[in-house]
């Protein structure tokens, strides 16, 4: 997408569409009365009731005889309610209206007086809404997919401010984002047949090539080497090898701080053994999506040359049923040397987690520790579609965590990690199980995961809510720059935001 920002006057602006918004309680002094033909046509509208400001509300109208051939005036809702998620929201909205009607250009107006927000914050909210709004995943039809219709320029009228520097690089960081939170959302829609734990890992290589990121992908004979005994005892029962990337950015100094990130590669997860229902087998393919959030994170990181250092690991296998699968009642050795009495094969996030937790403690030294995962439906249980669960061993880490998903809008909520949990995982044979029963069924598997993090401060983020959309969800209708149905890249945005939050502490 080609990304102008002007400052002119709004009748001079020549566009196929012209984006304006409008407060639901402020509408009088929000109509830009740019000509008195369409300021009466405007003040019409709102008489007849047809013209709210009401929160996503889009009312188009032709104007004939302007510069701009349509105007297109987005509701914001009410003043007190306003966000930058919000103007994200309707940025999304205003650009599939304009997909909708077979237009690649339009002008959104950012007129900070009106909104009181900075430019910056202004040029990033429209970007990454219109980039995540407009995402579609291509399918694989044998008939070509409908000519996938994007929006080829997009221009930003600016209002109240001279156009600086940091405007055109936060339009651009907003475009980014976008585009790193859509990779994950490809990859997490990819079937399992065809994103594969190899060819995870190929992606991966792509995206360190163009980025110039380190990479380092282990096969099978490293990750025996490693002793990752855990990753092995899933990938036991697969015919497609196992793969454990690591990733590394070195945008900081030498001797600077370090993030560690982890993400949970299940392509596909049918439970193993202690087999999944048909019902709850559908779409674990959508198990890799912590992996895919910290590619596309550290794709993210890396194009906006954060000043920070990040080593990601991102453990590959699929969970299947086979002669060779790992059994219930199993003790694997971990690569900790931790052994783990194996209860449910179908709480494996849990052990290729652990064994990449360990493996990139003693890889790096890691200052800040993040794992994220579709680890837990227990998960879901406690707080549905619209927040991922947090866990932490470091409330002061957990506040910075919990800051970047604020700016990201990725709500996260905390669960607590009390010790009295230990109780749970407690074998009689190994030294933990892998899993603590029905009860707290998302806090004892952070309590699992926190046995291989050492003393790093270290917070888990459950995305098992969150990574996928459906109809069910419901969240499209808050969200409309989430997918109705698919991936959603949750987490890409909110550790990208973590990353900076810490390059500039
Ligand atoms: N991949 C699932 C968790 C999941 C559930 C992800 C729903 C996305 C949507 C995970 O591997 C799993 O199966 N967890 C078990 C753990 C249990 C056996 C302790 C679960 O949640 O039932
Ligand atoms: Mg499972
Ligand atoms: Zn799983």
């Amino acid at each position: 997408m080609k990304i102008d920002l002007v400052n002119k006057p709004l009748a001079e602006i020549e566009t196929s569409a012209l984006v304006l918004t409008v407060f639901e309680d402020e509408k009088d002094r929000n109509i830009y009365c740019f000509d008195d033909k369409l300021n009466s046509r405007l003040n019409k509208l709102i008489g007849c009731g047809e013209l709210t400001g009401k929160f996503k509300e889009v009312t188009m109208i032709h104007t004939d005889g302007f510069m701009a051939e349509r105007v297109l005036i987005m509701g914001l809702g009410k003043r007190c309610d306003f966000s930058l998620e919000r103007l994200m929201a309707v940025s999304a909205v205003a650009a599939r209206n304009i997909r909708r009607v077979n237009l690649d250009e339009m002008t959104v107006v950012g007129d900070l007086n009106l909104l009181e927000i900075s430019g910056e914050d202004c040029c990033r909210a429209i970007t990454e809404g219109i980039t995540l709004g407009l995402y579609k995943f291509k399918k694989y039809t044998k008939s070509q997919q409908k000519d996938y219709r994007a929006i080829s320029q997009l221009s930003i009228a600016i209002i109240g401010k001279v156009i600086s520097d940091e405007m055109v690089h936060a339009a651009l960081n907003g475009e980014i984002l976008g585009e790193s939170t859509n990779l994950a959302r490809d990859l997490v829609n990819a079937p399992a047949n065809i994103l594969t734990p190899v060819t995870f890992a190929e992606h991966a290589a792509r995206i360190a090539q163009e980025n110039n990121l380190g990479i380092k992908i282990l096969e099978r004979d490293e990750i025996e080497a490693e002793q990752m005994n855990a990753i092995l005892a899933v990938n036991a029962g697969s015919v497609e090898p196992p793969r454990v990337v690591v990733l590394e950015y070195n945008g900081g100094f030498k001797e600077g701080k370090v993030l560690g990130l982890v993400g949970k590669g299940i392509t596909f997860d049918s439970g193993g053994l202690s087999l999944k229902s048909r019902d709850s087998m559908f779409r674990m393919h959508c198990d890799m999506a912590g992996a895919a959030a910290v590619l596309g994170a550290m794709q993210c990181i890396a194009r906006n040359r954060l000043p920070i250092n990040v080593v990601a690991v991102m453990p590959l296998t699929e969970n299947l049923v086979d002669a060779h699968s790992y059994k219930v009642g199993d003790v694997v050795s971990t690569r900790e040397g931790k052994t783990v009495e194996i209860l449910n094969t179908d709480a494996e996030g849990r052990l290729i987690l652990a064994d990449a937790l360990s493996y990139i403690r003693s890889y790096r030294n890691i200052d800040y520790l993040v794992d994220i995962a579709t680890l837990t439906g227990a998960i879901v249980t406690s707080l549905g579609h619209f927040c991922t669960g947090a866990m932490t061993n470091d409330q002061e880490f957990f506040n910075q965590v919990e800051k970047a998903g604020q700016i990201s809008c990725e709500k996260i909520w905390q669960l607590p990690l009390f010790d009295d949990y230990m109780a749970q995982i407690q074998s009689d044979i190994a030294d933990y199980e892998n899993t603590g029963g029905s009860p707290a069924g998302s806090i004892t598997a952070a309590i699992f995961l926190k046995q291989f993090v050492g003393n790093v401060p270290w917070v888990h983020l459950d995305i098992a809510g969150t990574a996928w959309m459906d109809e069910s969800t419901m969240t499209y209708m808050k969200n409309p720059f989430l997918p109705k149905e698919g991936g959603t890249g949750a987490g890409t945005r909110l550790l990208y935001h973590l990353a900076k939050i810490l390059s500039e502490n």
